[in-house]
């Protein structure tokens, strides 16, 4: 391997290995190399543990013993992420680079959160943006988190041809396929928390837990279940309360006894907005990335107020009736319906099923 982009695709490659273990870290990989051949491989695993770059400096000292030094002098590193240049849980990644002597620096991605490397970098040569919309896009929950104060946040639904995602009854089981379903315990792991509305809680009691999506079960972190109970319609005895994995209720009633829930401190919860909800869920739980599951009710508030990046839709090849529940019932009158249309992004068959990702544009 020579060329720059390749070295970069390699660093993205093991920050990916991140996936499960980072949050609310980002996932960050990083390659070292010498006369154009990589001399060491590094990746962040977990929140206080070392960086990618300290774990990639750690490499070429184990690979290459007593010529490390010299080769790390003449290197060139190629990392996901701008390095830190302030002291968190570790210390700046900025001064190991300087300390062994790095000549050259690509970053796929800036990082507003730190005060900027290339201020701490004298005399180290750095290039910016090599595969940025990629690094981007590996780290969209934490970016958001830091740009934008909110997570990102995916919609999941599972829907009929008709686009029903419960039959009148409200039953919403089996829709979609085992293949289909598996995705979902695999989004599940992969995102920091899941909110769901008080409408599914009462018609399904679902656990909302990740189970069998095809990770290592001792890496998956059980997502944060989020509900917001504004009319206190939780009794306590709901499966959330029964399983591992943590829950935060939004609720004026907070005196259900559960061993895995916290309150959301302020309980005056009838004026509960959600834009404030997702600041709160980025600024004092760290969250990056966040998951709905939902009926209509909750769907389509956060829809009107511009909270989806992104719906997946696994579409199953059946009918739910003329009486099914609808996954939006947005009025079609509200002016605002017209100001969002939505951009296939991608689709695969699942079993029988299809998987739609789909993003709304809002103007
Ligand atoms: N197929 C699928 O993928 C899928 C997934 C989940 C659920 N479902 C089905 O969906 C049905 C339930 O749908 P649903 O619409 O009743 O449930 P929901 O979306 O889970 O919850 C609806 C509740 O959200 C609350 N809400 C609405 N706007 C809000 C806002 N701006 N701020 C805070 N809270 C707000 C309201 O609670 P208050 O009443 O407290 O005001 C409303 O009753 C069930 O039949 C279930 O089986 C299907």
């Amino acid at each position: 391997m020579t060329s720059p982009a390749e070295h970069m695709s390699e660093a993205l490659s093991l920050a990916r290995k991140g996936l499960l273990t980072t949050r609310p870290n980002p996932m960050v990989g990083c390659v070292i190399t010498h006369n154009e051949k990589i001399i060491g491989r590094g990746w962040h695993e977990k929140s206080g543990d070392n960086h990618a770059e300290i774990n990639a400096i750690h490499d070429v000292l184990k690979n290459l013993g007593s010529n490390a030094e010299s080769a790390l002098e003449n290197s060139e590193m190629y990392v996901t992420l701008e390095p830190c240049s302030t002291t968190g849980k570790t210390p700046p990644c900025s001064e190991a680079i300087k300390k062994y002597g790095i000549k050259k620096v690509f970053i796929a991605s800036e990082d507003n959160s730190q005060d900027g490397f290339a201020n701490k970098a004298d005399g180290i040569e750095i290039e910016v943006g090599l595969l940025r919309e990629d690094a981007r896009r590996l780290n969209r929950g934490f970016f958001s988190r830091i740009e934008k104060n909110r997570p990102f946040i995916s919609a999941k639904m599972g829907v009929g041809l008709d686009a029903g995602i419960a039959l009148s009854s409200g039953e919403s089981k089996w829709i979609t396929s085992s293949e289909s379903r598996k995705d979902v315990h695999k989004m599940r792991a992969e995102n920091d928390a899941i909110l769901t509305g008080i409408g599914t809680i009462v018609a399904d009691n679902p656990s909302l837990t990740s189970r069998d999506s095809g990770y290592d079960e001792d890496k998956v972190m059980q997502p944060l279940r989020i509900v917001i109970d504004r009319n206190n319609k939780l009794t306590g005895n709901e499966s959330i309360f029964q399983v591992e994995g943590n829950n935060l209720i939004f609720s004026s009633n907070q005196n259900i006894d559960s061993h895995n829930t916290d309150f959301y401190p302020n309980p005056s919860n009838k004026e509960i907005n959600l834009k404030e909800i997702v600041q709160y869920l980025a600024k004092e739980k760290s969250i990056n990335n966040l998951m709905i599951e939902s009926g209509s009710g909750m769907f389509d508030a956060l829809l009107d107020e511009q909270l989806i990046d992104e719906i997946i839709l696994y579409q199953a090849p059946k009918l739910l009736g003329k009486d099914r529940k609808s996954f939006s019932n947005l009025d079609v009158t509200n002016e605002k319906l017209s100001t969002i249309d939505f951009q296939i992004i991608e689709t695969t068959n699942l079993g029988e099923d299809k998987k739609i990702i789909l993003r709304p544009n809002y103007k």
